[in-house]
């Protein structure tokens, strides 16, 4: 069995960041479903598709022509890693995440990246729908301040023009949407460990984590 790391949280609680840093420790590839979502999102963008047609973006999300090589993503050959952040694209995820549809479309696609020596997934439901089975499923959460200002970070350092009051009530509104979606809602798997990194820098977050996973007995052996 090819064991498999969850991380699952909120916008901006840093799953991206201790997902990729957790997976370079441990030698694993990495899986970043936001992106899929994401990509689903931009394709429906580009093609001016309405974001209320569930069979339209189910179909979209079933025919995506993407391509992962290292940070770089591409959407139809074209890199689109910059503009996959943009808090449009983000917001316009979580609108179109709603669907089982294309929830359904995007599921063995999440699953494949499931490869040999192992595997760290971050999102919503890869504890819970995705990779029910992990060896290991962490819950990271932070508040809305520092979810925020993190952002506001990020986006900047993107070269991203932030505004924190519109990005508070983003962030509020994508929360709302994807804890209270009926389909595969942000939820904390029961047998998840919860990591509050209000308070914790990204490295304090990852010694955790990889804490949690030695444990388990997981990564590459000394
Ligand atoms: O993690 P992110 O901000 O890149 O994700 C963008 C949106 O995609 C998020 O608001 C909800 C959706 N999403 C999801 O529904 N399930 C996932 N596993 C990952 C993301």
């Amino acid at each position: 069995m090819i064991p498999v790391v969850t991380i699952d949280g909120p916008t901006a609680s840093g799953k991206g960041t201790v997902a990729h840093r957790v997976a370079q420790a441990l030698g694993y590839h990495c899986l970043d479903s936001g992106a899929l979502y994401r990509l689903t999102a931009l394709a429906a963008l580009q093609r001016h598709q309405a974001l209320d047609d569930a069979k339209a973006l189910g179909e979209i999300a079933a025919r995506l022509d993407v391509r992962f090589a290292g940070q770089k993503i591409y959407l139809e050959g074209v890199e689109v890693s910059l503009g996959l952040r943009a808090e449009e694209v983000g917001s316009s995820a979580s609108k179109i995440a709603v669907f089982p549809a294309v929830r359904t479309a995007l599921l063995e696609r999440q699953r494949a990246f499931r490869m040999a020596p192992g595997l760290v997934a971050d999102g919503r439901d890869m504890g819970t729908v995705v990779f029910p089975d992990a060896q290991l499923k962490i819950y990271l959460i932070a508040s809305v301040e520092a979810r925020v200002q993190r952002r506001t970070k990020q986006l900047i350092e993107n070269g991203i023009i932030a505004n924190m009051s519109s990005l508070l009530h983003d962030l509020r509104e994508r929360d709302a949407r994807d804890t209270q979606r009926a389909a595969a809602p942000l939820v904390k798997a029961e047998d998840a460990v919860t990591i509050d990194s209000s308070e914790l820098g990204i490295e304090e977050v990852v010694a955790q984590v990889l804490d949690c996973a030695a444990k388990r007995g997981l990564g590459s052996a000394p």
